[in-house]
């Protein structure tokens, strides 16, 4: 397995996987920082997620997505949890690649990620359980392309961080 020579872990999945949950604990026992992707966007707009979507539309968004990872990506180490669409760009997928950290899918079922997201109301492209699918279905084969892929259905975010910090990559 190549070792990678950089101190950045991309969390990736889709919404409801758990990237917030196990980045936190993760960069807190590697005693590195954690960036929420989607943090630093409603920070930097002073929206929510759903307001920037609904007001300033999708194109934009990933517009300021894309240039949060670059940003995001400065920081070395750090943990970074992606937005559920981010790696699906090509340009972040393209950027990711270059910067040569460590991608992990965190894979969740569809049942269990439709049962987390539901009556949250800050994920605007949760809409309905047939176009949550839908738009699953179309990322799997994004996020097959991580360098490791990490169940997270029912596990406890704690196992989930043991079997990360097991790939030994760090
Ligand atoms: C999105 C997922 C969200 C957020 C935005 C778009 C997506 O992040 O970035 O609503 O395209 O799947 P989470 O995966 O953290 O919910």
């Amino acid at each position: 397995m190549r070792r990678h020579q950089r101190k950045l872990v991309y969390l990736l999945g889709f919404m409801g996987c758990g990237k917030t949950t196990v980045g936190v604990l993760l960069a807190r026992q590697l005693g590195w920082p954690f960036i929420d992707l989607d943090v630093t966007l409603e920070a930097g707009q002073g929206m929510s997620i759903r307001e920037i979507f609904d007001r300033l539309g999708e194109p934009f968004f990933r517009q300021i997505e894309h240039a949060a990872l670059r940003e995001a990506s400065r920081s070395e180490p750090a943990v970074i949890a992606l937005g559920g669409g981010t790696f699906v760009q090509d340009s972040n997928l393209e950027f990711i690649r270059f910067m040569d950290g460590i991608t992990v899918w965190l894979d969740c079922p569809i049942e269990e990620l439709e049962r987390r997201c539901q009556g949250i109301d800050n994920r605007p492209l949760f809409r309905d359980a047939a176009s949550f699918r839908q738009l699953f279905a179309q990322r799997v084969p994004y996020y097959q392309l991580a360098d490791f892929r990490v169940s997270t259905g029912g596990r406890t975010p704690q196992e989930v961080v043991d079997e990360i910090l097991k790939l030994q990559v760090f």
